[in-house]
């Protein structure tokens, strides 16, 4: 682990290019880092200044002469590298450089932050940045940033790509009373990045949540790896915009083709245990609700509410975000029997009806937080002339103290009415909503990350010990000796045999005789097909025939294959006849590969067949890592699953044959990472077993 503490604590910390002209970045940090609070030592660097902001000032780095543990560079771009020389040499620990102009800008800029890079490793310090707002510890207290104000001090650690979007994100937190530990700009990473940072803030005893905005992902392996330990300890919410690379360079394969340019983020967050954000918003609620609220045991919600319409409005966004509503115990049922007046619905939703005031939320709330049969509560408000609207949100804050197990979100819709309760309601920690599917979001997205966290205790990576890599590595050599990068389908199908995926018999024939010996072997049917990666649609050359049943029409099929395909297409490379078993038709499934840039194999399942991109039906999963769960998860989730499953009163097929082909799929792909597509399609499901039919295995 990278040990940030001197980064986040430091004890010194200089700043390079301090000035006194108002307006500069040089003079906003260092009155920041003296408005902070911090009570370790500042020193400002200017060669032309003797003080800044009354602190003795220095003409550089080594002229300070005592330790240092951070230095602010916000000098400009093209003296970059003799300042950083100078900190190296002054023992400097790490470097903010909050000055721009190094890769964003182009080559020139690159190479700049490469010499800076350089430098830093010669020295041994670490860089943030560069082109960065700056750091700030609000725990420290700390702040090496420009930005107008100091953070809030709270539980949240923000780290972002986005230095511009920090500055924003500040100011719009302090209006809303959002508060930070950490808040880090981490701009260029041509150093330390989002692992190093998700890392040290799940080490930070005043973090509660860890809040990302990531534009991309430098070291995918880490990433994951380290986000996957920090969640044990805190929830890892992430907003990832931008469209990424993935699936683009396979595009040629179905795999390819069924993967979105967001599929591999989508595996790796989930893989990582780190829940999804979609929106800005949603990033914020759900910081906000994980450092106020108990992440939720289950999925069974009530809802209390004074309007019916309201608590319909829930029960449909609990219903179709996968939440459940709660069935009451029946004590809780005799209990409101008795206190709520009879037109109130006391199933849930709970509905105190028009009427009320505050007690009968009160007695409504504390019952079913008592119950066995709730994990969580939503309560809703309509502002009625009657209805102590204040008195209802005291009643939340306490009933919230004092079950502190179940979370509570709350929807006062309104405006003027609820102004004063939305506001001691965000005051005392309790997730405040104009309208109820905005709190039903808020548990939904708590509620995903228990299922993620949990998910990321099961497994461990499903190995299989019965492959034979010795013998799909000579088959490799061999495809490449031959100047190929494509298998033909006899060699793809040995690999699969060598992983035992079961796969349709298939053999390569030079001659009639070699030809009519496979298909005795194999057993009749057989299908026979013309072997040449330069012949693309067989069927329509006359290099295809399926249905052959005797070894005189074997020796018939062998001959006009052949000659049709010299005919047609005399230039190709044609190796002889591919000889396969006919297979009887069962459910058609896929089974594939895609790489990813960032994040390497993704293994692929869904409905297969020649359909296959029209359905779009698929799910992706990191290969890398990839546990049982996961892969029943994959099947689960598709609408082949429904088939699968048996439709209509068919027989089910094997489903475990088809989860363990997937797991060997994996292997086969981790094993040998010079695969870059492969593709099974059709795979056909049996109600015992599977086959795959076309198997493409293509190496980079
Ligand atoms: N050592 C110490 N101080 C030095 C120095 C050196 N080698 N070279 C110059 N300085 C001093 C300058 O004299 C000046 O101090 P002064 O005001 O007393 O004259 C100070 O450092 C700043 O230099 P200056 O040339 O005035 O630059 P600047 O303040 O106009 O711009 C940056 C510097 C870093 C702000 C600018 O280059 C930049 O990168 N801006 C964009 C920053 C950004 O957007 N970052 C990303 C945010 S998300």
């Amino acid at each position: 682990m990278n040990d940030l503490t001197s980064l986040m604590r430091p004890e010194s910390v200089a700043v390079i290019g301090a000035s006194n002209t108002p307006g500069k970045i040089g003079y906003a940090v260092v009155r920041n880092m003296m408005s902070s609070g911090y009570k370790g030592e500042i020193y400002p660097i200017n060669p032309k200044e003797t003080e800044i902001a009354g602190l003795k000032a220095y003409p550089t780095a080594i002229d300070v002469g005592k330790p240092i543990d951070v230095a602010v560079i916000c000098v400009p771009a093209k003296a970059t590298l003799s300042v950083a020389e100078d900190c190296g040499k002054a023992g400097v620990k790490f470097l903010i450089v909050i000055t721009a102009g190094f890769k964003e800008v182009g080559k020139e800029g690159r190479e700049l932050e490469e010499q800076l890079v350089e430098i830093a490793r010669k020295y041994g310090m670490r860089i943030v940045g560069p082109n960065v707002l700056g750091i700030i510890d609000t725990h420290t207290p700390f702040n090496a940033t420009f930005a107008k104000e100091m953070a809030l001090e709270g539980n949240i650690a923000f780290i972002s790509q986005s230095g511009a979007l920090c500055i924003a994100i500040l100011d719009w937190s302090l209006k809303n009373g959002l508060g930070f530990s950490q808040f880090v700009s981490m701009g260029n990473k041509a150093d330390l990045n989002e692992a190093d940072f998700i890392e040290a803030a799940s080490h930070d005893e005043d973090t509660k949540v860890i809040c990302l905005y990531l534009e991309d992902v430098v070291e995918g392996d880490r990433f994951i790896k380290v986000a996957r330990e920090a969640i044990q300890r805190v929830p890892v919410v992430a907003l990832k915009s931008g469209v990424s690379s993935a699936g683009a360079q396979a595009a040629s394969s179905h795999t390819g083709a069924l993967a979105g340019s967001d599929t591999a983020y989508s595996a790796a967050f989930r893989h990582a245990g780190i829940l999804r954000a979609t929106t800005m918003t949603q990033l914020f609620e759900l910081a906000n609700a994980f450092t106020t609220q108990p992440i939720p045991k289950g999925k069974r919600t009530a809802v209390v509410t004074n309007a019916g319409g309201l608590g319909i409005v829930a029960t449909d966004a609990i219903e179709l975000g996968g939440l459940e509503m709660a069935r009451f115990s029946e004590d809780t049922i005799a209990l409101l029997r008795e206190k709520m007046p009879p037109m109130a619905n006391i199933y849930n939703p709970v509905d105190v009806i028009g009427d009320a005031h505050y007690d009968r939320y009160e007695i409504a709330l504390n019952a079913v937080l008592l119950d066995p049969n709730v994990d969580a509560v939503t309560v809703l408000l309509s502002p009625t002339a009657v209805l102590e609207v204040d008195k209802v949100a005291e009643v939340i804050v306490e009933a919230n103290r004092k079950h502190p197990e179940k979370p509570i979100v709350a929807a006062f819709t309104g405006g003027f009415a609820v102004e004063q309760a939305v506001e001691y309601l965000k005051k005392h920690g309790v997730p405040i909503f104009a309208f109820p599917e905005e709190a039903v979001s808020t548990l939904i997205g708590m509620t995903e990350f228990a299922a993620l966290s949990e998910a990321t205790h099961n497994g461990e990576e499903w190995v299989f010990d019965d492959v034979n890599s010795e013998r799909v590595r000579e088959i490799f050599d061999s495809v490449r000796e031959d100047g190929r990068d494509l298998l033909l389908s006899p060699e793809a199908a040995e690999v699969a045999e060598c992983y035992k995926i079961p796969a349709a018999p298939s053999r390569l024939a030079t001659s009639e005789d070699e030809a009519e010996r496979h298909a005795v072997e194999m057993g009749f049917p057989v299908v026979m097909k013309i072997s040449s990666p330069d012949i693309m649609h067989k069927t329509d050359i006359g290099g295809v025939k399926v249905g052959i049943e005797s070894p005189e029409e074997v020796r018939e099929a062998f001959r006009s294959i052949m000659e049709n395909s010299k005919k047609a297409a005399p230039e190709a490379k044609i190796y002889g006849v591919e000889v396969q078993k006919m297979m009887p038709q069962g459910d058609e499934v896929i089974i594939g590969m895609v790489k990813d840039h960032t994040f390497g194999p993704m293994v692929a399942f869904g409905s297969g067949g020649v359909l296959v991109n029209l359905l779009q039906d698929a799910s992706f999963r990191l290969a890398r890592g990839l546990t049982k769960r996961e892969v029943d998860e994959m099947i689960t989730e598709t609408k082949a699953y429904t088939i699968l499953k048996g439709f209509r009163g068919a027989e089910p097929d094997d489903i475990p044959a088809i989860a363990e082909a997937i797991g060997r799929v994996a292997q086969l792909c981790r094993d040998f990472p010079e695969i870059s597509e492969l593709d099974i399609n059709p795979v056909f499901a049996y109600p015992k077993g599977l086959s795959a039919l076309d198997i493409k295995i293509k190496l980079s």
